[in-house]
């Protein structure tokens, strides 16, 4: 393996402090020279975990950024739309490894989940492939859950329908969540500490705090989420079409489900062959960091249940099959259970009342590991290893 000028960008922030904690837990750092960047501070100094370029790089300086062989990128879309086409312009011809969607369903970059997507992987990069894109963290935690049935070619259409955590929002997002969790308890504290107060004056003091929320305590969201819910994630791709047009009324998550699955897959359009329908609902709930899924197969034949689960179990060492039961369920399909962990559990699996191909299951995955940093710092490996 050879050592490769490796820039870090956006290596501070939420999704970059995860990218930065598991490259050292996996001693990636042994087998790269980093080169770390920064928007507002350079010239400051390096992190600790730096080598021979101890000082801080601007991540605008093209010059700069054209020394890396690998540039690897947490920075978000806006850094990546300003910088990525200067530098490929400007003849850098070196690997650019994203956090961001905004290069993802282009024809030339790759979606990168290679528990799932290998092969996919190994033929761009045969062609010459430069961009690998990390997928939507919701998409990415599906397919490293349910991935065997789609290898498998067994999935007829699939609809998911999320509870998606605060953090798919930001770091903003989360404090946000808590900071409205706390109002909400503030409100009603002395009710809570007396047994005999009455539930329902309780809950007439919450929806009263929780319909007052406003200003900074809405910044992120825009709506309260702290007791609520919201079924809408990203921009509205429908607007200006017709009701009974396709697109109207989907969501951009939503939307990415079915582009990203299939692109991941290698299938759809660009591929020559025909996409697997997915679709479904993306909600915002109010969980730290966990994405869930709750799932429905339509299979291209009836499989028993038993060989779904052992294909769904045998698929990688993170996938964890949990049984469907009441006590395996609560002990281990929560975020709570999930979190901080590289463990993507699957469960609630079962046939569905609709007939035989109709295949029920709940997935979790933390948004932030397998959702966001994991495939970034496992490409990476991979481009070293080649
Ligand atoms: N778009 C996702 C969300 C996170 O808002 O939860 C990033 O993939």
């Amino acid at each position: 393996m050879t050592t490769r000028l490796t820039g870090l960008v956006g290596w501070r922030g939420m999704v970059g402090s995860v990218l930065m904690d598991r490259m050292q837990a996996e001693g990636d750092f042994d087998h790269i020279e980093p080169l770390f960047f920064s928007t507002s501070n350079a010239g400051g100094t390096a992190p600790a975990w730096a080598k021979n370029e101890t000082r801080l790089q601007d991540a605008y300086d093209l010059d700069a950024l054209k020394r890396c062989d690998i540039i690897v990128t947490a920075q978000g879309g806006d850094y990546t739309s300003d910088v990525h086409a200067k530098l490929r312009r400007a003849g850098w011809a070196g690997h650019w490894i994203d956090a961001a969607s905004t290069l993802r369903m282009k024809d030339d970059a790759v979606i990168v989940l290679d528990p799932v997507n290998l092969p996919v992987i190994r033929r761009a990069m045969a062609a010459g492939g430069r961009d690998w894109i990390g997928g939507n963290c919701t998409v990415s935690c599906m397919l490293m859950g349910v991935g065997a049935l789609f290898k498998a070619g067994l999935v007829d259409w699939m609809s998911t329908m999320t509870y998606q955590a605060a953090s798919g929002g930001g770091a903003a997002h989360m404090r946000e969540l808590l900071t409205q969790f706390g109002a909400l308890n503030a409100e009603v504290r002395a009710l809570l500490d007396d047994p005999k107060s009455a539930i329902l004056e309780i809950d007439r003091k919450v929806l009263g705090r929780q319909q007052a929320l406003g200003g900074a305590e809405i910044e992120n969201f825009g709506v309260p989420l702290g007791g609520s819910l919201i079924p809408w994630i990203d921009k509205d791709l429908g607007v200006g079409k017709r009701p009974d047009e396709a697109g109207w009324g989907t969501s951009r998550e939503e939307w990415k489900g079915g582009a990203e699955t299939n692109k991941i897959l290698g299938q759809g359009a660009g591929f020559g062959t025909a996409a697997v329908p997915v679709d479904g609902y993306c909600v915002r709930v109010g969980t730290m960091r966990c994405h869930s899924q709750a799932l429905l197969f339509k299979l291209k034949r009836d499989v028993p249940l038993a060989d779904i689960e052992a294909m769904i179990a045998n698929d990688s060492a993170w996938v964890k099959l949990v049984p469907n039961t009441r006590e395996d369920t609560m002990r281990d399909l929560t975020p709570v259970a999930v979190t901080g962990t590289m463990t993507i559990p699957v469960g609630r699996l079962r046939k569905m009342a609709m007939g035989p191909e109709y295949l029920g299951a709940f997935t979790i995955g933390d948004q932030l590991l397998w959702g966001a940093a994991e495939p970034l710092r496992r490409m990476l490996r991979i481009l070293l290893e080649a």
